[in-house]
């Protein structure tokens, strides 16, 4: 984990309400694992105390980005920086995915909304190719659909208002991928990056069809580091839970831990 002041290499528009940012950390870059985050001072906010935590989302070279979603004022601070501007950040952080290997279980990538940011270096660092489940309220919610085809895996896609792809939740095209009768051939494995709903859906099917699952618990974060306490999940431990961390244990946790029930 290191703490640097970055520079802003590119900040553009994806579409709509989403930005790519790209940021020059050499030392940082080489060690990013997929599922990890990056916690990010904007430095031209008023309260620049308090991070950002952002998925990150690809590496190149010396430079990592992120793919973030403007939704409040640390966002749309940053949406307005340009080329040139710095940043501070400590990174690479937390738990991520395990990779997939060759001829392992088949890779089923399930994300909703910014979700794909955390996906797509997974599915870039995987030798076995999938099926990449993406979906949003919208077209415009629908990132990185190009790039996930590029790398030659499949993506299925699902908009709520049926703009873009099936019309639905992107639970149900992963439903009936488990559910055809070829899928009992084959052994899966689910990673899933998105809404609390969505990955209490994807841990559900997972235990339905008795499938291996890694869920990216994005919660609240203030420190980042493991110091506040303020990003706790409750996680089975024995016959009862504990809390552990998202930022340090987690973001990523096996969704066989995670204690609904208990959870808020
Ligand atoms: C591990 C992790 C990875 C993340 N990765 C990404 C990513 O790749 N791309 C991306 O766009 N966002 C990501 N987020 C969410 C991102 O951190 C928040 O959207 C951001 O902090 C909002 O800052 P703000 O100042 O613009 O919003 P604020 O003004 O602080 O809040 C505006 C709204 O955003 C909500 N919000 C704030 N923090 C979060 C959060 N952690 N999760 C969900 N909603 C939040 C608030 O409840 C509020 O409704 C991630 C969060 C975590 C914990
Ligand atoms: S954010 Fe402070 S302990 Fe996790």
């Amino acid at each position: 984990m290191l703490e640097q002041i970055v520079q802003i290499v590119s900040n553009e528009r994806d579409t709509d309400q989403y930005f790519r940012l790209v940021l020059r950390a050499p030392q940082m870059a080489s060690l990013v694992q997929p599922g990890q985050f990056a916690h990010i001072r904007i430095l031209p906010l008023k309260d620049a105390l308090l991070r950002r935590p952002f998925s990150i989302f690809q590496v190149e070279g010396e430079t990592f980005s992120i793919l973030y979603k403007t939704v409040g004022k640390g966002t749309e601070v940053l949406a307005r920086m340009r080329p040139g501007e710095e940043l501070s950040a400590i990174g690479p952080l937390g738990h991520g995915f395990t990779v997939p290997k060759q001829g392992g279980e088949t890779p089923l990538l399930v994300a909703g909304g910014y979700g794909m940011a955390a996906m797509y270096l997974l599915a870039q660092r995987s030798p076995q190719k999938g099926i990449v489940f993406v979906g949003g309220r919208r077209r415009a919610d629908i990132l990185c659909e190009k790039e996930f085809h590029a790398l030659g895996w499949e993506v299925r896609a699902t908009t709520e208002d049926g703009s873009h792809g099936e019309k639905g939740l992107v639970t149900q095209p992963l439903l009936a991928e488990l559910r055809t009768p070829h899928s009992a051939l084959r052994t899966f494995k689910l990673f899933a990056c998105g809404p609390t709903p969505m990955l209490k859906a994807v841990g559900q099917m997972a235990e339905e069809f008795n499938v291996p699952a890694e869920l990216s618990m994005d919660e609240h974060m203030c420190c980042g580091v493991g110091v506040c306490l303020t990003c706790v999940i409750p996680v089975k431990d024995g016959d009862g839970w504990e809390y552990q961390r998202t930022c340090t244990e987690g973001p990523v946790f096996d969704s066989r831990k995670v204690s609904w029930e208990t959870a808020k």
